[in-house]
């Protein structure tokens, strides 16, 4: 059934991994996006799903109450209460959905479970001018690395995946190979700016179809960093920015290349990056000269749409609202 309503005003909450995050929209318009981040795991190189779940425990609250309040919006204006389904850490899914449920509950609204990869894609849809369909995506996040085929708002087609590890995980690879903290692929990014691309040079993976894989870099900067560690106590110290670009550029090039042959084959022209790693630099500026050099219509979303945020979950669930696709209160957290 769809939902004819001249304002729709939804409640979107996030909670998959290690970012507590809501966001009020109003008729596609976003008129608040919090978000709060966990601390608590830089120091153990990585997210400790217990800690996570704790963590927006405390959080949600003042976070959803923060993203009313700067919104200006009461919860009896709200139509629904959206969150993130999945996939994501199961104790952290469940604190924003048993969150999101019991506002809808108390409110006597619908609740919206949103597709986590889905909203990273829609994230395209919060500002002007949108990508018009059919678009490709490259979908670059922590979990996930993906080309997907986006056929209108909310159907997608995933048609390439990495096999092992993503591109996110292999930035954070590299960063905790090199001692830095988690999340370490904005860090990499940032000492990469100072280096030489071209000073290591490391193997691009090469996979069947449109599909990815970053393993076996990972595994090449180790035996690397052990040999040159081997021979000189000082050599990640000596050579940070020269390392951290040449991974950097090796993992871009990565998945530039697998893009560009799927673009091409699909004869698509409208193309997109969404997720945390299309934050980075390199990225952003290579995927706008693949644009200029192909004719390409490039798009990416504004930076604070880009990694995890409830502002992506709020439009994806606007779709779900108008098409009348709600989710029973019984509904249970996917985690792949
Ligand atoms: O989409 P996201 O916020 O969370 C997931 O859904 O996974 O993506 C987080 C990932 C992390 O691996 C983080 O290191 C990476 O995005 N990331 C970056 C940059 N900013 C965030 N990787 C490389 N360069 C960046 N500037
Ligand atoms: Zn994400």
């Amino acid at each position: 059934m769809t939902q004819k309503q001249d304002t729709v005003t939804l409640l979107a909450i996030e909670s998959s991994c290690d970012d507590t995050a809501a966001a009020v929209i109003r008729n596609c318009k976003i008129l608040a996006n919090v978000v709060s981040s966990q601390e608590i795991h830089g120091t153990y190189g990585g997210v400790i799903p217990e800690l996570a779940g704790r963590a927006h425990q405390q959080h949600i609250l003042p976070v959803v109450q923060k993203a009313l309040e700067t919104a200006g919006v009461s919860s009896s204006e709200l139509n629904a209460i959206a969150y993130t389904q999945g996939p994501g850490l199961m104790g952290s899914l469940l604190v924003g959905g048993h969150f999101a449920k019991g506002m809808s509950l108390a409110l006597g609204v619908p609740s919206i479970g949103v597709h986590h990869l889905q909203a990273h894609v829609a994230a395209h849809y919060l500002s002007e001018p949108r990508p018009a369909f059919p678009f490709l995506c490259l979908l670059v996040s922590g979990g996930h690395t993906q080309i997907i085929l986006v056929k209108d708002f909310l159907d997608m087609e995933i048609i390439g995946s990495t096999i092992d590890d993503a591109a996110g995980e292999a930035f954070d690879k590299t960063a905790k190979m090199l001692g830095l903290p988690y999340p370490g692929g904005p860090l990499v990014d940032r000492y990469a700016e100072d280096g030489n691309p071209l000073a290591f040079p490391f193997p691009v993976a090469r996979i069947e179809g449109y599909d990815y894989s970053f393993s076996g870099l990972k595994t090449s900067l180790l035996y690397f960093l052990q040999k040159q560690q081997k021979a000189d106590a000082g050599f990640i110290e000596k050579h940070l920015n020269d390392i951290c670009a040449s991974m950097r550029h090796t993992i871009i090039k990565t998945l530039l290349q697998k893009f560009e042959q799927a673009v091409s084959d699909l004869g698509i022209t409208n193309i997109g990056i969404a997720g945390g790693v299309s934050a980075n630099r390199l990225l952003r500026r290579e995927f706008e000269l693949l644009g200029k050099k192909r004719g390409w219509k490039t798009f990416i979303p504004p930076f604070e749409y880009c990694t995890d945020n409830a502002g992506m979950i709020a439009i994806a669930a606007h779709y779900r609202y108008t098409a009348g696709e709600f989710t029973p209160l019984d509904a249970l957290p996917f985690a792949r």
